[in-house]
């Protein structure tokens, strides 16, 4: 495919952009970033932009303030050098978790970060499986939430035990929990959660039966592995098998999240390339790209194709999985 657009990556996950590039056949453009010996962020585009259609892709994963201002400075150096428009893909949003205020005198963040972005130039985001829907409605500007389910689900496919549950971790993943449900042929059960701090959770209540049963359970992002560690928990507290698999979109695993979760008995953790991973430590997760998904996203944006939409539902292409399973 002729490059009639440019894509330059951020440093948050340049596997992945080069990944997407691959799919798309095209180049990444040159470009620079740097930091000033007091730790401001510098870049620079090494190619002309003016009047051309940008994308810059950017996960705004931790750091994230470093990958936001980073992202920020991208855009506005291409609308300063004159791009025609600006694409950002943030495969994975940070900050999304703040998309409420949950007591006086809290900020909502990501409503915050939407703006800046509108600010700095970017005229439209693809991004994926955002914590909350209705952050779309943080931008005014066209927002494409594609969907990692379908992919998730292909690399789980034929390996999943006999008589498995789907379990959504909490109250806001219900409806993830269902379509994943849909698409496996399975039940869903429903934890109710209870967050006491931003590291610490506890389940007060599993809605369905899992007696004797395997359990999946979904989320869209792993942090600390708290969530999941409470959730295998209360499943087994609940009679479930000793067989528990995770699928989550957005892999963080900060700090000791995957010996938290290998010390709870998850199995098997799939998660995509959304963010970078490391396959050394405790429990490696099997990582499935998302990239023929985004490049798929990209090209039908450029070609001004509205059946982008269907990439909410239904991946382009056969997921593929980049390591191993656990
Ligand atoms: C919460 O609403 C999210 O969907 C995730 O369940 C949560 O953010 C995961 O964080 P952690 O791994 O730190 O429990």
């Amino acid at each position: 495919m002729a490059q009639e657009f440019v894509v330059f990556s951020g440093s948050a996950n340049e596997g992945l952009a080069d990944a997407i590039a691959a799919e798309l056949g095209a180049r990444l453009g040159s470009r620079a970033v740097a930091r000033f010996p007091d730790g401001e962020t510098a870049v620079r585009l090494d190619v002309p932009v003016r009047g051309r259609d940008v994308v810059l892709i950017q996960p705004t994963a931790p750091p994230v303030n470093d990958n936001v201002i980073e992202l920020l400075a991208f855009a506005d150096a291409c609308r300063r050098s004159a791009a025609a428009r600006i694409t950002a893909v943030v495969p994975y949003f940070g900050y999304a978790r703040s998309d409420k205020r949950h007591a006086r005198r809290e900020p909502i963040t990501a409503s915050l970060v939407a703006r800046l972005m509108q600010t700095a130039g970017i005229d439209q985001v693809v991004t994926l499986d955002l914590h909350a829907d209705q952050i779309e409605g943080f931008f005014s500007i066209p927002v494409d939430n594609l969907s990692a389910a379908p992919s998730l689900c292909r690399a789980l496919g034929d390996q999943l035990p006999e008589g498995v549950v789907v379990v959504s971790p909490d109250a806001g993943r219900v409806k993830a929990a269902s379509d994943y449900a849909q698409r496996l042929g399975a039940p869903v059960v429903v934890l109710h959660k209870r967050r006491d701090s931003p590291d610490a959770t506890a389940v007060t209540h599993v809605v369905g039966d899992v007696t004797d049963r395997p359990c999946l359970i979904i989320d869209d992002m792993i942090s600390t592995g708290g969530t999941i560690a409470r959730a295998v928990e209360a499943l087994l507290a609940a009679g479930a098998r000793r067989e528990i698999i995770v699928a989550a979109t957005h892999g963080l695993f900060v700090g000791d999240a995957r010996g938290m979760l290998a010390r709870a008995g998850v199995r098997r953790v799939v998660v995509t390339d959304s963010i970078a991973q490391s396959t050394s430590g405790p429990t490696p997760p099997e990582v499935v790209s998302i990239a023929p998904l985004f490049a798929a996203a990209i090209r039908r944006i450029h070609q001004a194709d509205s059946s982008l939409v269907d990439l909410y539902r239904d991946a382009p292409a056969a997921a593929r999985a980049v390591s191993s399973p656990v």
